[in-house]
């Protein structure tokens, strides 16, 4: 496995993760196998981002576009959504790891909910891991609903125009509070964002895969960020003053 220094994780990894209808019919089985196979993928990952010091994980679990799917396919994954959430809060607890929920809640079915409800309520008082299941979550509903919240605070007089700065405009998303990702994996080969967090990716360091989600293992996941650690990051300023730590 690819050596990695554990004082260079990122901070917050973000995952799409993608390519379980592939992986199944690839094989034959169906698309929900390959959702099935595509959870067990995601324990691992939560634990090993969990055991290798890292703050913050992101998933992208379903996409408000996602709701477009047939009907069948969309009940599978909600079923295999709660019966995720049921099966693993003991061994969120044991890893000290902290529920939390990005998108439109209000778009999930009820039983949904209540298992979030409870998974996140139980698992409020964890002080390691965040990890944030991004469920009928799309970034360009997330910002217009932020712009909605701060045109309402706006007319209600508790936020001046002039105080809408990046900070304070960020605050008002679902991710207020949470660090923006340092780094993004992808798996199945496709090179592009999909909707997801499009705001908090300006600076993210993005990684493609060919693997399809539940092909993806530790070696992978070691591979790429290994790769994330031999990258140097400017955020708009020249190599030099990144390397000599000059501030002019
Ligand atoms: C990712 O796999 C899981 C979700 C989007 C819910 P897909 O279901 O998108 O798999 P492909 O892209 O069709 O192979
Ligand atoms: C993105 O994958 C959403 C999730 C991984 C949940 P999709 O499979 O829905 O994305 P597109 O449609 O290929 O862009
Ligand atoms: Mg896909």
């Amino acid at each position: 496995m690819e050596p990695l220094d554990l004082n260079r994780m990122p901070v917050h990894l973000a995952v799409i993760m993608d390519g379980n209808g592939r992986w199944a019919q690839q094989r034959m089985l169906k698309r929900v196998v390959g959702h099935q196979r595509g959870a067990e993928t995601v324990k691992m990952v939560v634990e090993q981002a969990s055991q290798l010091g890292i703050k913050y994980l992101t998933l992208f679990a379903f996409s408000s576009e996602n709701w477009s799917r047939p009907a069948l396919e969309v009940r599978a994954l909600m079923a295999l959504l709660k019966k995720y959430i049921r099966q693993e809060t003991a061994r969120m607890m044991r890893k000290n790891i902290r529920y939390n929920v990005i998108g439109n809640r209000s778009d999930l079915p009820d039983d949904v909910n209540e298992t979030l409800d409870s998974a996140i309520s139980q698992t409020a008082g964890n002080t390691g891991m965040v990890l944030t299941l991004a469920l009928s979550y799309g970034g360009r509903q997330e910002l217009s609903a932020a712009a909605a919240r701060v045109a309402r605070d706006v007319l209600a007089g508790t936020l001046s125009p002039d105080a809408i700065t990046t900070e304070v405009f960020g605050s008002y998303l679902d991710t207020g509070g949470l660090p923006d990702p340092d780094f993004l994996i992808r798996t199945s080969g496709e090179m592009r964002i999909s909707n997801f967090l499009l705001w908090q990716l300006a600076y993210t360091e993005l990684y493609f895969t060919e693997t399809n989600w539940p092909d993806f293992t530790i070696n992978e996941l070691h591979k790429a960020l290994a790769d994330f650690q031999s990258r140097e990051r400017r955020f708009g300023k020249t190599s030099d003053q990144i390397s000599k730590g000059a501030t002019y």
